[in-house]
This record gives structure tokens, sequence and C-alpha cells, in this order.
């Protein structure tokens, strides 16, 4: 009998752990689940709809499937309303839990519960086409908007706000989306950055993008710190030429005049949230300017200043959801673990392994999930020949108990299908593909639309 292996979460890190299973020689089976009936985790939820060249790594995300060594099966939570854990686990030998962190973080702030506060996670998966946004309707209605947060994903947002409809017409952003860009009045992004120019997360690739935009100009504000010369950073290494880049690329743009864009994308340096005003929805938000002392720690001045928004979007971070079942660590919103092994009490928890944002916090690139996949894949394979084998071993069991509870999983033909309706979708438009957004749309497409 093979041993068999299930993965929740069918993100890159779940996929990079699948690869690695089948790649291992070992008698394994391995079937993904996922609560969506799409595969791809952020890499179609979150990577930014104009970064088209980012998504291709689907193509290698997707090769386990390909020649069907490894089963798919969407729409499938586990958890939650969905399928109990201590159910699924009696199919298989051991469990990767690969589910990410999807949980916005908040600044803690007063105001924050208004409408047109959001964080990044919901205002991403609503122009990514996630089925659970589709009613978001962000307010694109004011000139200003505040985006907080000094990493990778407060560019894209800004970015996504500052291009115009027209050139993200040719990316897979869903057709309500596409019209409310298209009816947008935002003019001024502002980025709240709450350190300094030497601080910030940014990669320098993502940073350029945002200065080569054809209708929006960068304007940094930085009270001059970078013309009186910044501190470069003191650590070795790639950080360090990062931030030298990053630099370069600020203080040229501090001395740019304004070229009369329509759009402007502003950098707002040492600035700190301190609360969000409004009746019943975002129209300002205070915030404090900051200095960064010597201990590099980070001190508010008292000085508030007013900027005139109707939408905030934080991007300051994310945490995972606890799993039903299995130790959970607030603090960093992840699934104790050692290597992958998960851990309550420092114990291992037999047959239970987590890998990628759920074991190791919301930080690193696609590729970062590789390695990390790698790692717990030889945990599971070392463990394997020592678990109790499960109770229903049987293939088709899963299937069964599933239809049990009334879930008819999109597998991974099904999917073909879907992905072909948005490829054709994208046609008529001339994009590379427009996703189905609608959850009712998405299952229609999968399973044929008499099928639900
Ligand atoms: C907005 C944004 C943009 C990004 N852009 C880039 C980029 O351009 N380039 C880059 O290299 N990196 C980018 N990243 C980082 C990259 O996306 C992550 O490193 C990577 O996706 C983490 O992989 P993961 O598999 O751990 O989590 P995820 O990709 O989040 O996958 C988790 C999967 O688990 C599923 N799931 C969750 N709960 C359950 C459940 N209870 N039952 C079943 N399934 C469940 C989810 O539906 C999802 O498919 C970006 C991140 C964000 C947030
Ligand atoms: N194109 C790409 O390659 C790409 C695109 C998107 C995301 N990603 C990756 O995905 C990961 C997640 O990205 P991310 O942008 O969510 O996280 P991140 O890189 O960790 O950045 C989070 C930012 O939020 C700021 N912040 C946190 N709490 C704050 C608060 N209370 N007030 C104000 N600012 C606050 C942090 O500032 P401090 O530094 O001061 O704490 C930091 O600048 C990163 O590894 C990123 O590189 C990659």
């Amino acid at each position: 009998m093979n041993f068999r292996v299930a993965v929740i979460g069918a993100g890159p890190s779940g996929l990079y752990a699948a690869a690695a299973l089948l790649s291992s020689g070992e008698p394994v089976s391995v079937e993904v689940l996922d609560r969506l009936p799409a595969p791809y985790g952020l890499v179609r939820y979150g990577v930014a709809p104009d970064h088209v060249k980012m998504k291709s790594v689907i193509r290698v995300l997707q090769k386990p499937f390909d020649p069907a060594d490894v089963e798919f099966l969407g729409g499938v939570r586990i958890g939650g309303d969905g399928i109990p854990l201590d159910e699924l686990r009696t199919h298989f030998h051991a469990v990767v839990h690969a589910t990410g962190s999807s949980v916005d973080r908040a600044l803690g702030v007063p105001g924050e519960e208004l409408a047109g506060s959001l964080g990044s996670g919901a205002f991403v998966s609503w122009y990514c086409g996630h089925p659970d946004f589709t009613e978001l309707s962000p307010p694109l209605d004011h000139p200003g908007v505040a985006v907080v947060g000094a990493g990778n994903v407060a560019l894209d947002v800004a970015r996504v706000l500052a291009k115009t409809a027209d050139e993200m017409a040719a990316t897979d952003v869903p057709g309500p989306v596409l019209d409310a860009l298209r009816s947008s009045a935002v003019r001024d992004v502002h980025v709240l950055i709450r350190r300094g120019p030497q601080h910030v997360r940014f990669t320098p690739a993502e940073l350029r993008q945002i200065g080569d935009l054809a209708y929006a100009q960068v304007v940094v504000h930085d009270d001059g710190l970078l013309a009186a010369g910044v501190e470069e950073p003191a650590t070795i290494g790639q950080g360090d030429r990062r931030q030298r880049q990053n630099l370069a690329m600020l203080g040229e743009w501090a001395d740019r005049p304004d070229d009369g864009s329509p759009r402007r994308i502003h950098l707002r340096f040492l600035r700190s949230p301190v609360r969000l005003l409004g009746e019943g929805r975002v129209s300002g938000i205070v915030v404090e300017r900051t200095a960064v002392d010597a201990s590099g720690r980070l001190v508010g001045t008292g000085e508030e200043e007013v900027l005139d928004v109707g939408l905030v979007v934080r991007a300051i971070g994310y945490a995972g959801e606890p799993i039903p079942g299995l130790p959970f660590d607030e603090a960093t919103g992840t699934v104790p673990n050692e290597g992958g092994r998960v851990v309550r009490d420092g114990v291992p928890v037999p047959g239970a392994y987590v890998t990628g944002w759920i074991k190791r916090g919301p930080t690193g690139v696609i590729g970062t999930n590789k390695g990390d996949a790698q790692e717990t894949v030889a945990a599971v394979l070392e463990d394997l020949p020592s678990l109790p084998a499960p109770a229903h071993p049987e293939p088709d069991a899963l299937r069964e108990a599933l239809a049990a509870h009334g879930i008819r999983p999109v597998d991974w033909t099904a999917w073909l299908r879907l992905d072909a309706e948005e490829v054709r979708r994208g046609g008529l438009r001339g994009a590379e593909r427009v996703k189905v957004a609608e959850l009712a749309e998405m299952l229609d497409a999968a399973h044929g639309a008499d099928a639900r």
C-alpha cells in the first residue's frame, strides 16, 4: 500500500510540497485539497494582475497535475463549515497544512472600523477576483487614497490604483473590477511609510515600476532627508545592496519636477497613522510625524497632519488562521513547528506538518516556499514508515466522504474547464485571461452549467 499524504492548500507552498513528495521516489500518493475551486493560492489571488510574467510560475506549479500523478480536490474546505480535520485524518497517514496567512493585520487606531478602511488582503482579493470579495465595492469616488506600509504589497496596491483602466484592461481583472477602475476618481495615492527611506522593505524592481508608470508621477516627501544624505544600512549583503538601489532611485525622484501627470503616487516618509476620520465612512486620515531614535526605535513627534482621503488600505502584513485541533501562536499568526513538524508544547503532533506562510509567517517571495516545502517533506518522508495506517486508506473513500457532506470537488479536469473559460473571456478583451470571480459561475464553468 502506498503511503497517503494530503496537502491542504494549493498555493505555492502546497504545490512545491506535492512536487517534492512525488519526486522523492517513495511509494506516496498525494491529494491536494483547496477551499477554492481554483488552484495556485496567492499566485492567482495576490500577485498583482499586471505582474503577468510572475504568474508564469504557474507552469512550474501545475507540473504534478499534468501527468495526473497528484489529485486536485478544489472547493473543499478543511475545518470551519467544511470537512473536520479529524475526519480527513482518517484517510491519510500524514497531512501537510499549507493554508497561508490570509487575515489582515489591524493598525489598532480609532476609526479603523469605518467603511472605506480596508486591509490589503481584502482589497487585493477584490481586484484579483477572489470569490469571497466580489461584493467589496471599495470606494474609489474620492481623489485621495492612503496606502499604509512600505512593503511590496503597498506598492502593488498603489500601482493598481494609479494605473488607468485601459492599462488594466490587458490584465485578468474581472469585468466588474475593470468597470470600477474605469470610473475611479482616484488621483493622489499617499503611501504612508512610518520609517525612513533606508528602512523600506520594497524590492528595487518593484519600486522601479511605480517610477515607470505612463500616467502617474512619483512624488517623494522626505523632508529633505535624501538630499541631506541618509545613513546607509549597516548590514552587509543582499539587503544592503537592495537598500542602496532603493535610495538611489528615491534620491533621483526627489529631484524631479512636477511633470503634469494626471495621477500621483506620494511616498510620505516618517508618517504613521493615528486615526481615521469620518461619519460612517472614511473622509480623512490623521498621521503623526515620526522619528527613528539612535537605537533604531520608532518614536512619535506629536506633530500631526490630516490627509484628505476617501479610502485607506493598510498593507501592513498578514496572519494565519488557527487550524482547529492544531496549536497556534497568536503572536506570530503561525502554527508552532520544528522544521515543518507541528509541535505542541515542544512535542511533535503525529502526522501533522506545515509549510509556507502558515509555517514561517507572511514573508518571502514565491520561490522562498520551495526550499521551505522541501524541508517539511524531508520530515514527512522520515516519519512516514512509523506513522499509523489510516482507518480509510482506499482511494475512493475520501470522495465518498465528501459526497456524504454534499461536496462535489472540482478535480483537475474540471479546473481545466474553468481555466479554458477564463482564457475564452480573455480573448474577448484582448487579455490572456479574464477571471471568473463569482463562485456559482466558477462552479458552472468547472462542472458544466447543469451540474451544480
Ligand atoms: C498581495 C500579495 C502579492 C504578492 N505578490 C508576489 C509577487 O509578485 N511575487 C512573489 O514572488 N511573491 C509574491 N507574494 C508572496 C507569495 O504570494 C507568497 O510567498 C506565497 O503565495 C505563499 O504561499 P502559501 O502556499 O504559503 O500561501 P497561499 O498562496 O496563500 O496559499 C494558501 C492556499 O490555502 C488555501 N486554504 C486556506 N485555508 C484553507 C482551508 N481551511 N481548507 C482548504 N484550503 C485552504 C487557500 O485557498 C490558498 O489557495 C505576494 C503576496 C501577497 C500577499
Ligand atoms: N513583487 C513581489 O515580489 C512581491 C509583491 C508583493 C509581496 N511580496 C512579498 O510578500 C511578502 C509580504 O509583503 P507585505 O508588503 O505584506 O509585507 P512586508 O514586506 O513585511 O511589509 C510590511 C510593511 O508594513 C509596515 N507596517 C507594519 N505595521 C505597521 C503599522 N502599524 N503602521 C505602519 N506601517 C506598518 C512595515 O513597516 P516596518 O518595516 O517599519 O515594520 C512594512 O513596511 C513580502 O515578503 C513581500 O516581499 C512580493
